[in-house]
């Protein structure tokens, strides 16, 4: 197994902004991208084609993915979440290619979030799919939610997911993200299930979606890689939350992302002083947010300099 390198997904754009409810605007939004771009992070999830009137944040995603779209940056894979067939037309409308289906493997909390039963959201997957006659290429993947838990049913046993994901498997998807909602999820768990999809499904490419809602995000991306999950998502700032799962909180920091697998020698190919100038850029956008990310807190370590017992190396200040 390959762990010398990983893909760090950056779902700020969508999954950071969907939780702040005063709308930033687009001009900001396409230099935040730009900025992530230059960072080295060449996976980049830019929007959402969800119903403006659930999610206001979003209802400049046409115009986000045209922006995007026309810039064609380099090597730089750009997606969008969708959470139905209306999204998924407006979203290939506009030009997008790339597009991840939400569906929560609980019930609960699909139909709190899309408004659809498990079995309805599969049944819509199945003409999203038709769409391929007009669009032959769509790149789909799916996106399951409340893999490790849920806010209104709790812990999610693995079986459950798995069956979502053999049915998906049976529909022709190779590319399935799992997502720790609300932060349930503990590292074994995480390794455990990670395990299991290998495994049952060597040839799909399954990537982590993790919130760092109680301390875990960066323990939990580690036990994924170690079952040989190599995409992980991570936002800015460790900004993000579904609005519509009680007690979300941010995803796992791309800063902190970034700074354990570099240290850890396993390669993100992110330049992290470019990165925190995008951080920093976000921050001067949006004071008044809770940013929760360790490494922009307070960098990463550079030593002062040593200590010689008469003081005269101390040239530092505490
Ligand atoms: N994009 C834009 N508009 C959409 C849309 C989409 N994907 N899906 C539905 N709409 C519009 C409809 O056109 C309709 O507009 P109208 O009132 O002007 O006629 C309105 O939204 C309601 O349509 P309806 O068919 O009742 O919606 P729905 O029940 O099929 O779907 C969702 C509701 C899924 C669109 C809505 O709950 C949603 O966007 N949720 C967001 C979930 C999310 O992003 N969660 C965070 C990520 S995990
Ligand atoms: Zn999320």
């Amino acid at each position: 197994m390959d762990n010398s390198s990983v893909v760090i997904r950056e779902v700020m754009l969508r999954d950071g902004l969907q939780n702040i409810p005063e709308f930033i605007p687009t001009e900001a939004k396409i230099k935040l991208f730009q900025l992530i771009v230059a960072s080295g992070l060449r996976n980049i999830e830019i929007t959402s084609f969800v119903s403006p009137k659930a999610i206001p944040q979003f209802q400049d995603s046409v115009q986000m993915a045209q922006s995007v779209l026309k810039m064609k940056p380099k090597g730089v894979e750009v997606s969008a979440l969708i959470p139905n067939l209306r999204g998924a037309q407006i979203a290939l409308e506009s030009g997008m290619r790339k597009l991840g289906l939400v569906m929560s493997v609980s019930e609960s909390h699909n139909i709190n979030n899309v408004r659809r039963t498990t079995a309805e959201s599969i049944d819509e997957v199945k003409r999203i799919l038709e769409l391929r006659e007009k669009y032959p290429d769509l790149d789909m993947k799916i996106g399951l939610a409340t893999v490790f838990g849920c806010p209104f049913e709790g812990k999610i046993k693995p079986e459950v997911t798995l069956h979502f994901i053999r049915q998906f498997y049976q529909l022709g998807f190779r590319g399935i993200s799992m997502a720790d909602t609300v932060g349930f999820g503990n590292p074994r768990e995480v390794k455990e299930m990670s395990r299991l999809c290998v495994t049952e499904f060597p040839e799909v490419t399954f990537s982590i979606h993790l919130h760092n809602t109680r301390g875990l995000g960066l323990a939990n991306s580690l036990a994924a890689l170690e079952s040989g999950i190599r995409i992980h998502d991570g936002a800015i700032g460790g900004l993000g939350g579904c609005p519509f799962a009680p007690g979300a909180k941010g995803n796992t920091s791309t800063e902190d992302l970034v700074f354990m697998f570099e240290e850890m020698g396993v390669s993100t190919g992110v330049k992290m002083d470019a990165l925190m100038e995008a951080s920093r850029y976000f921050q001067s956008v949006k004071k008044d947010v809770r940013y929760s990310s360790s490494i922009l807190e307070v960098g990463v370590p550079v030593p002062k300099g040593a200590i010689t017992k008469d003081g005269s190396e101390q040239k530092w200040n505490m």
